[in-house]
């Protein structure tokens, strides 16, 4: 049977060669081990993978093993008795259990902790494991399939990642290549998105200038995918008319593949608003929330002052509530 990208665009010979293997494995049971720079489309890929398996119809589970804390990941992974630990009021089913069947994705596996590593494991060795605080051995019929933008190998080397969970997992590897070694890939996603994000423009889809073209292909995208998807949907919104030009690029872009930028019309002049950046950030911060603080401080006070200390006034120019302003202001100490 044909595999199906689902959504998957490019034709670049890299790219190809993934989908050789890809098509190879899907069907099989095999467990997959994803690499690749963060952005290349490694999640696409292993559900790519999920729907074209016999397991299509089963269920497909994620799990973010770096987004969700140790002490939660490995109730979220294997459930937990009632009474497991002091929050434990009932009892919960656990991923592994949830995709029985289907396909289990442990996606940012190299975030994962040593502990942990070792229940993986026995999970892919015995297809087996027990829910936190049970003495039921449970059974699983699922597939494995892990995706990491670290390079696993070396976090062996460094102690970071078990050699053998690293072997077994990485029965059939899959380097998923950086969008700057995809070549002409680069502009047909360029136009697929910005196809997709011109469906509500008034003045239509967006085309690239043979410039613009040029130094797209140059670009080294180190957001890869989502980068270039996430600047077309900007270019979208910003750019009026139907034409990327070569002015339109940011500076980033532009400054990378040697071009000098051409003067922005808009840009700030002395005097003028400037948004704040992160040199702001590091000289007043230094962390976003000490720094909004400080921000917040001093709009407080000059409405104040403008308002001669009447709080229904500055509350009124800030556009907010007179008790949220005199919240803020005994949170501050400021009244
Ligand atoms: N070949 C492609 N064709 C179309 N869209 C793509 C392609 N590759 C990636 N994308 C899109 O780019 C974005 C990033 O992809 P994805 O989340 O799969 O990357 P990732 O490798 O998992 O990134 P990270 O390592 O940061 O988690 C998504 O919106 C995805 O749909
Ligand atoms: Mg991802």
């Amino acid at each position: 049977m044909a595999f199906d990208p689902c959504g998957i665009i490019g034709k670049s010979t890299p790219l190809q060669e993934v989908f050789r293997v890809l098509t190879k494995v899907a069907p099989s049971d095999s467990t997959v081990l994803v690499t690749g720079e963060s952005g290349t489309g490694k999640e696409l890929l292993v559900r790519a993978l999920h729907r074209n398996s016999k397991r299509a119809d089963k269920p497909f589970v994620p799990i973010n093993c770096g987004a969700i804390p140790r002490e939660l990941l490995e109730s979220e992974l294997f459930g937990h008795e009632k009474g497991a630990f002091t929050h434990a009021i009932r009892t919960k089913v656990g991923r592994f259990e949830l995709a029985h069947g289907g396909t289990v994705f442990l996606d940012e596996i190299g975030e994962m902790d040593l502990l942990l590593q070792v229940k993986i494991l026995r999970v892919l060795q015995e297809r087996e494991f027990e829910r936190v605080g049970g003495s039921k051995t449970i059974k699983t019929d699922v597939r494995i399939i892990a995706a990491t933008n670290r390079n696993l190998e070396e976090e062996v080397g460094r102690g970071n990642f078990r050699e053998d969970l690293f072997y077994r997992l990485n029965v059939i590897p899959i380097d998923l290549p950086p969008l700057r070694e995809r070549g002409e890939d680069v502009l047909t996603l360029a136009n697929y998105f910005l196809g997709r994000f011109g469906k509500n423009r008034p003045s239509g889809t967006l085309n690239l200038e043979q410039q613009a073209r040029n130094i797209l292909l140059n670009y080294s995208w180190p957001g890869n995918v989502r980068e270039l998807e996430n600047f077309m949907e900007r270019m979208s919104i910003l750019c009026d008319g139907n034409q990327i030009a070569l002015g339109d690029l940011p500076e980033k872009i532009l400054k990378e593949t040697g071009i000098e930028p051409p003067p922005r019309p808009l840009a700030a002049t002395d005097g003028a608003f400037r948004w704040p950046d992160l040199g702001d950030l590091r000289d007043y911060g230094p962390t976003l929330k000490d720094f909004l603080d400080q921000v917040e401080d001093r709009l407080l006070t000059q409405a104040l002052e403008e308002a001669e200390g009447v709080k229904n006034r500055a509350a009124e120019i800030l556009g907010i509530k007179r008790t949220t302003l005199i919240e803020k202001l005994k949170k501050k100490d400021m009244m």
